[in-house]
């Protein structure tokens, strides 16, 4: 069942979705090397509560910390720990928020120093791929609409789509129906309404599209081939004509 939202869940949905924003921009000041992900979690597990909102991601299926940071071939799900960053670094940040039951979840992808200009490429065009597909969203438009352009930029960017992985509906719980792919057709796939709420995250390869899990932790997500990964995610709301993001400005 795919759920329409009433204006108060909106409301609520639009304060976890802006203080999922602030957290972001809080964090965006520490991308640096030598700071380690783990305090990256503590910056944005202290910042979220501040905020009367909670880490949604903490005991998540018993994910054990508030945000995941994924640094180059891992695609998603990265651990927060004593690894620091470095120059060259790929790094991808994603959390989810909850306030008052309802959540919100968004992503980004930071370069730290200097990258190579592929590199640097990978992480715009993986960004761009996310405004392709949030183009299409509004009532009365398929989900394949979406999944169907996000594919198609990547594949004129050279880039692949992780395919295992998918964006998803999200309200009371942070992974609901329906589930939102990186690819597929145009015209097919569920209609959308006014009212929904969905996440949409491209997660772009610069090799192989196939990943696998990390058995050692049993959540970091890895290129099979080691190539470097991005992913941007915004949580957004469908509306008569279009889209609201919930988690931007
Ligand atoms: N954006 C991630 C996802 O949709 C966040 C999940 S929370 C976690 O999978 F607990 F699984 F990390
Ligand atoms: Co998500």
């Amino acid at each position: 069942m795919i759920s329409i939202k009433s204006e108060r869940e909106i409301e609520l949905m639009r304060y976890a979705g802006h203080i999922n924003f602030l957290t972001h921009e809080e964090l965006k000041k520490y991308i640096k090397p030598g700071i380690t992900t783990e305090t990256l979690d503590k910056i944005a597990h202290d910042f979220i509560l501040k905020n009367d909102c909670i880490p949604s991601c903490l005991g998540y299926e018993n994910y054990p910390k508030s945000i995941c940071v994924s640094i180059n071939d891992e695609v998603v799900h990265g651990i927060p720990s004593k690894r620091k960053l470095r120059n060259g670094d790929v790094v991808s940040i994603d959390f989810c928020v909850g306030y008052k039951g309802y959540h919100s979840d968004a992503s980004r992808t930071y370069v730290v120093g200097n990258v190579r200009r592929e590199v640097q490429d990978l992480v715009e065009n993986t960004r761009l791929a996310l405004y392709e597909g949030l183009r299409k969203v509004r009532a009365g438009a398929k989900i394949g609409d979406i999944s169907h352009a996000i594919e198609d930029f990547a594949h004129k960017k050279g880039l692949s789509v992780v395919e295992d992985l998918v964006g998803h509906g999200v309200g009371s719980t942070i992974h609901e129906e329906p589930d939102v792919p990186n690819f597929g057709e145009e015209g097919k796939g569920y209609t959308l309404k006014e009212g929904m709420t969905i996440a949409i995250e491209p997660m772009l390869n610069l090799g192989s599209k196939n990943v696998c899990l990390i058995d050692k932790d049993d959540w970091t997500i890895v290129t099979e081939d080691e190539s470097l990964s991005a992913h941007f995610e915004h949580t957004v709301l469908v509306t008569k004509d279009g889209y609201e993001i919930l988690t931007g400005e």
